[in-house]
């Protein structure tokens, strides 16, 4: 059995770098046509150079997840550019924080308006599209904050818990129409978003030892992930929320095993 998506279309968003960068790579090298949508120029321009390398086909859309305009013209762009949406992988996202004292109004409006609104407004820019095809998929970013959040992790462990419900609120309303909507949960994924692997190394080992399969997790564990949730795979498949964190916490200890 292989999962093929050959000649597809998707939308990543925040494929800038990061996970998303990852996803869309994994796709283009599937046969999948990758449109790139992030906020800055610059990292679209270095993904534009790595695709014209490697012969993938793809757009390049610079737009702001948390702008109903920008979404819309990025949207009605990408559509007119690629013919029709197969994927969308809602993954743009933001995570800055504080304890609950520190937590500024405006960190705790961007942690809203970039995992929340975002995910929403470009699901409702890309729903009509999948309607009209009568097939999609819909994958959403949560995290694995949205199972056990982290102190001083309040804004964002709440707009992704937001996500969640969301995704199973549109996966009712989009079932008709057999396009499907999951989300999932990656667990430690060392990015420029958290600065895991420049941590002390007594701070890494207290975090490793949370997890099941004792390792940082990888972006192309997520990016897998993605390939069978946009394949006919997991045609039976929706308003999931799936845990890619190597099973952090599995057990209250996970430590012990390895001792
Ligand atoms: N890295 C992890 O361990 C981890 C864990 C759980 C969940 N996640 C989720 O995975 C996703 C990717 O995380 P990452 O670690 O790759 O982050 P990252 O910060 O490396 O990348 C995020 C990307 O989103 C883009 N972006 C931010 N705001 C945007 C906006 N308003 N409009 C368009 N693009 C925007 C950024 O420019 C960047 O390219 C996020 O949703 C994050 O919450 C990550």
């Amino acid at each position: 059995m292989l999962i093929d998506l050959t000649g597809k279309t998707a939308i990543v968003t925040g494929a800038g770098r990061g996970i998303g960068r990852v996803i869309a790579r994994t796709l283009a090298a599937e046969g999948v046509t990758v449109a790139l949508l992030d906020i800055r120029n610059d990292l679209l321009d270095e993904a534009r150079a790595e695709w014209a390398k490697a012969g993938h086909k793809g757009l390049f859309v610079k737009a702001d997840v948390r702008d109903k305009a920008s979404v819309t013209a990025a949207v009605a762009e990408i559509h007119k550019g690629l013919g029709r949406i197969d994927i969308l992988v809602n993954n743009a996202g933001v995570a800055a924080g504080a304890r609950i004292e520190a937590l500024d109004e405006a960190v705790w409006d961007d942690n809203f308006d970039t995992n929340t609104k975002g995910t929403f407004l470009v699901a409702q820019a890309v729903a009509p599209i999948m309607k009209a095809q009568k097939s999609g998929r819909i994958i959403n970013a949560a995290s694995f904050a949205i199972i056990i959040p982290s102190i001083g992790s309040a804004a964002y462990a709440a707009s992704k818990a937001a996500v969640v419900s969301f995704t199973r609120v549109l996966a009712g309303e989009l079932g008709p129409f057999n396009v499907t909507v999951n989300c999932y949960s990656p667990g430690m994924i060392p990015t420029e978003m958290n600065g895991y692997a420049a941590m002390p190394e007594a701070r890494q080992n207290r975090l490793l030892d949370t997890l099941t399969l004792r390792r940082w997790g990888e972006p192309g564990d997520v990016a897998k992930l993605i390939c069978f949730l946009a394949s006919d795979l997991s045609a039976y498949i929706t308003g999931a929320m799936i845990d890619v964190s190597g099973g952090k916490f599995a057990t209250q200890i996970p430590a012990v095993a390895y001792e």
